[in-house]
């Protein structure tokens, strides 16, 4: 079944948002199967933005994300790769569709809220960069065979 990793920034945290956004996650009818709180380090911030590494806001960007906490998670579903990028929106707040995340809650593309994986490949690099395998609990809701067709 495909994951995804997302992370909810310091900002999400200090705004108060874990709970709206694991909501929209929960009611879309995904399911989270890894959850951890988390003051992130520098070498674990460098390795997660590595692609940027060359950028102008990699500096900026690595002292946001080890600023406070960060709410790292596992979510599970089919095509929930793509779909939870879709429900984040665009990188920069104030273009983000609202109806999304980041068009519902931001202003400013260096406080977006939130992270999600950006490809199948990636989220699996991702996953395991943030959580060990005991980490991850498999499970099947209850609800799963009225959310999906068997
Ligand atoms: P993310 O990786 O955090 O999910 O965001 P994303 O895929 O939508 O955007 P990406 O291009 O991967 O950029 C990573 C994060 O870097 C910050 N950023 N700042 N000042 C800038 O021009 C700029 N561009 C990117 C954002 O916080 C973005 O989420
Ligand atoms: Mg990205």
């Amino acid at each position: 079944m495909e994951r995804t990793f997302l992370a909810i920034k310091p900002d999400g945290v200090q705004r108060g948002l874990v709970g709206e956004i694991i909501r929209r996650l929960e009611a879309k009818g995904f399911t989270l199967v890894g959850l951890k709180l988390m003051r992130v380090s520098k070498e674990l911030a460098e390795k997660h933005y590595d692609v940027h590494r060359e950028r102008p806001f990699f500096p900026g960007l690595v002292a946001f994300i080890t600023s406070g906490p960060v709410v790292a998670m596992v979510w599970e579903g089919e095509g929930v790769v793509a779909a939870a990028r879709k429900m984040i929106g665009a990188t920069n707040p104030l273009t983000a569709e609202p109806g999304t995340i980041r068009g519902d809650f931001g202003i400013s593309i260096g406080r977006n809220l939130i992270h999600g994986s950006d490809a199948i490949e990636t989220a699996q690099r991702e996953i395991s960069l943030w959580f060990g395998n005991e980490e991850l609990v498999p499970w099947q809701p209850a609800s799963f065979p009225w959310l999906v067709e068997s």
